[in-house]
């Protein structure tokens, strides 16, 4: 990895860090879920990095991919176990984060440290030669060890440029995958912890999108909307939110573009039973044969 991409690795771990802390502060009773979404977005653009995603915020069984559409007018409530999910990029370089909070209420500490402790577990054993399901392996053992189970079907990742999720998977259980971590990965570990069974099922599309081909759209402003996207968003999701800013009929738009394979959604995942789900996640950059956490905030 050369000087420019350590660099770009390492100010959006250190932005996305930031803007998690930023995001696990404005979880308050009465807050709009768009409104701590935009903030945390602009403060990643002030800070001079990019959205790698949109802020996914996950509410009590809801384990991953909800980001709010500018119209929502749903608030954070009392007792709420929210998920924030934070990622940011520098010249393409990503760093990806999570955290998990409770809204005025106490009653599901030991589930948030659960995922916290087998996060930091994870971190302490990662370096060059690491088998990947040895990771999924201490998770689970980590988790079930505080009293809860892992999410078996939701994984961490390997981020390269302009790419979320590249390469390796890294699991939450001992899998049979047979990969080693390498000098110079940069992966997100993201452990899952539920009071449930551990399995997250598809639910209704969600908001968040990805340009998956290119397609012919006849349709003049659909089209047009396409191209910007593509050409602000590239190979990186995107949400609703986002597309507010090229037209105002975005949501009609996005429709079509879906309808034509253009664009795919990313589908809500919800833990099977309605069990509330915890989160913890870093982006580690694996270096001289150890790991360096990039999203600690600074
Ligand atoms: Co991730």
């Amino acid at each position: 990895m050369d000087e420019h991409a350590l660099d770009c690795v390492r100010k959006a771990g250190s932005i996305a860090g930031e803007a998690r802390e930023l995001g696990i502060n404005l979880v308050v009773p009465g807050k709009t879920l768009a409104s701590l979404a935009n903030e945390v977005e602009a403060y990643i653009m002030e800070k001079g990095a990019k959205p790698a995603f949109p802020v996914n915020i996950s509410i009590n069984e809801v384990a991953a991919h909800f980001s709010p559409n500018n119209d929502d007018k749903t608030v954070f409530e009392p007792g709420d176990v929210v998920k924030v999910d934070v990622g940011a990029h520098v010249d393409g370089y990503i760093g990806d984060t999570a955290a998990t909070v409770e809204v005025g209420s106490r009653n599901w500490q030991g589930l948030i440290e659960a995922s916290h402790r087998a996060l930091m577990m994870a971190v302490e054993m990662i370096g060059d030669g690491t088998p990947v399901r040895a990771i999924g392996g201490t998770v689970k053992r980590s988790i079930l060890e505080s009293g809860y189970r892992p999410v078996s079907n939701l994984h961490g990742h390997e981020m390269k440029r302009y790419n979320l999720h590249a390469g390796l998977s890294i699991p939450n259980i001992d899998d049979d995958t047979l990969a080693w971590i390498r000098n110079d990965m940069v992966i997100a570990v993201e452990p899952f912890a539920t009071n449930g069974n551990g399995v997250v099922n598809n639910g209704k599309p969600g908001n968040i999108y990805r340009v998956i081909r290119d397609r012919p759209i006849k349709d003049e402003k659909a089209a047009k909307m396409l191209e910007d996207i593509r050409q602000y968003f590239g190979t990186l999701p995107f949400c609703e939110r986002w597309c507010d800013a090229f037209s105002n009929e975005a949501a009609h738009h996005l429709k079509l573009l879906l309808r034509h394979g253009a664009i795919s959604s990313y589908s809500i995942l919800k833990e099977r039973n309605g069990a509330v789900v915890s989160q913890a996640e870093h982006t580690l950059l694996v270096r001289n044969g150890k790991c360096e956490i990039t999203t600690r905030k600074m």
